[in-house]
């Protein structure tokens, strides 16, 4: 009887230790696709656990995932001995990504390593809730402070301390365009506000969407109204209004919210159900003009629908916003409580590269973060970016996480949701006002 209750007392012990030790992790990059899911249910604390990298991002499905596909393929050429469990949950933005990111985060069991975007969405965000370790010993190490501009270390520092590594840097005010369409109807791109309105008529009146909107998240709307408020308020007063310095109702802010509604006039009626891809195709099939979105929308024209830059598809600054850059980081940082930093690091060290970046950004539609990238491996959209971003007002998003916290973000994103279809001027100026106490 003891003999067969220690037999039996062995195989719980064995099963128990199978469970702990059995990896949900996926062997490769390419099985990749966690759609709105967290593979990761198996950690006993944070990370993937020693030999496992798990990365945390948005980056699934179309115009997506190709640049961290890449990269991934990269790591594990550099490193066999680690397995990357690719844990990227579906939605544009982090629409998803990020409420899966709080409920890990705060319980304890952060992935090894996560997208999150340079500026108040990092350093309002997990380095103030104490949730991110410094990396200035390992920036040193690396040799990256001076790879990376300034400004974009800036973005993932506070009180001194680097805390991320940015992989690329996106541009949100720019507007793709339809190459035949244009030359069609006989348009030249549109700079001003005005010239953008005479040219929507136009191609209204022949029958053409003239801008394509999938807000079925609501950021891509309030992309659109923060490149307004840019070209309305300028570069420094348009940072000053995220600082809290300008009120809502300031004039100029009201102005560019009477913009916003009559630019909404000139999108399909289909708005509320499209995603920001299923948008970008309308302009790549020709049924709309124009479309803003940060150029991760070039990495899906050029990748998944196969259309050539300025033979197929153009772009231009979002009017009024010439010389100015909306940026979008996405950077990757070591969580609090990981297993295995030092693997992590190795992933760092890798998307840190000049190797690991243009792996990602030539497929991502971005520019490398550091400075000394290979530019020959970008297409003309990819040069014309870095031309620009060296020569511009460097501005920070709104819609993605840079110029505010996110619980001012979330609010802003239900009032321009509100806003697409109530078009009341008044009720959106009152409700960022509201807002503003978050800043
Ligand atoms: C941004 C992110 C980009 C891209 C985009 C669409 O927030 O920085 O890399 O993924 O969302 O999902």
């Amino acid at each position: 009887m003891k003999k067969l209750f220690g037999i039996l007392l062995l195989m719980v012990m064995a099963l128990v230790i199978a469970a702990c030790s059995s990896d949900s992790s996926s062997e490769d990059g390419d099985d990749a696709n966690a759609e709105g899911g967290d593979s990761n249910e198996s950690a006993e604390s944070g990370g993937g656990g020693e030999g496992t990298v798990e990365i945390f991002s948005w980056w699934t499905g179309a115009g997506e995932e190709d640049g961290l596909l890449a990269l991934i393929d990269l790591f594990e050429q550099e490193h066999p001995d680690i397995t990357v469990d690719n844990a990227a949950v579906a939605g544009g933005a982090g629409t998803n990504a990020k409420a899966v990111l709080a409920t890990r985060m705060q319980g304890d069991d952060p992935p090894s390593t996560f997208q999150v975007h340079g500026g108040a969405e990092l350093n309002e965000g997990w380095v103030a809730a104490d949730k991110m370790e410094p990396l200035n010993d390992f920036y040193e190490e690396q040799e990256w402070m001076d790879k990376f501009p300034q400004d974009l270390i800036d973005m993932v520092s506070k009180d001194g301390n680097i805390y991320s590594v940015p992989v690329n840097i996106h541009r949100g005010n720019v507007i793709f365009y339809n190459k035949k369409v244009f030359e069609d109807n006989g348009l030249e791109v549109p700079t001003t506000y005005d010239e953008f309105v005479e040219v929507a008529d136009q191609l209204q009146d022949a029958g053409v969407t003239p801008l394509a909107l999938g807000d079925k998240e609501a950021w891509t709307a309030t992309q659109i109204f923060e490149n307004i408020l840019l070209g309305e308020l300028g570069p420094d007063d348009y940072k000053s209004l995220w600082a809290g310095d300008i009120p809502f109702d300031d004039d100029r802010v009201v102005a560019a919210a009477e913009k916003f509604k009559t630019v909404l006039g000139y999108v399909n009626d289909d708005h509320a159900s499209r995603n920001w891809q299923d948008a970008a195709q309308l302009v790549g099939d020709g049924e709309a003009a124009m479309i803003n979105m940060g150029d991760w929308a070039k990495g899906y024209f050029s990748n998944d629908l196969d259309l050539e830059t300025n033979v197929d598809f153009g772009y231009f600054a979002f009017p009024e916003t010439d010389g100015d850059f909306m940026v979008i980081t996405d950077t990757f940082g070591l969580p609090k409580g990981v297993e295995n930093p030092d693997e992590v690091k190795e992933f760092l060290s890798v998307l840190g590269s000049v190797e690991g970046q243009d792996a990602f950004n030539p497929l991502k539609g971005s520019i490398p973060a550091r400075v000394d990238a290979d530019e020959s491996k970008y297409d003309e959209y990819g040069k014309d970016a870095m031309e620009d971003f060296n020569n511009s007002n460097l501005t920070p998003s709104l819609a993605h996480g840079s110029a505010a916290a996110e619980g001012f973000v979330t609010k802003a994103n239900q009032a321009v949701n509100i806003f697409v279809t109530q078009l009341d001027v008044d009720n959106l100026i009152n409700t960022l006002k509201n807002a503003a106490s978050e800043l």
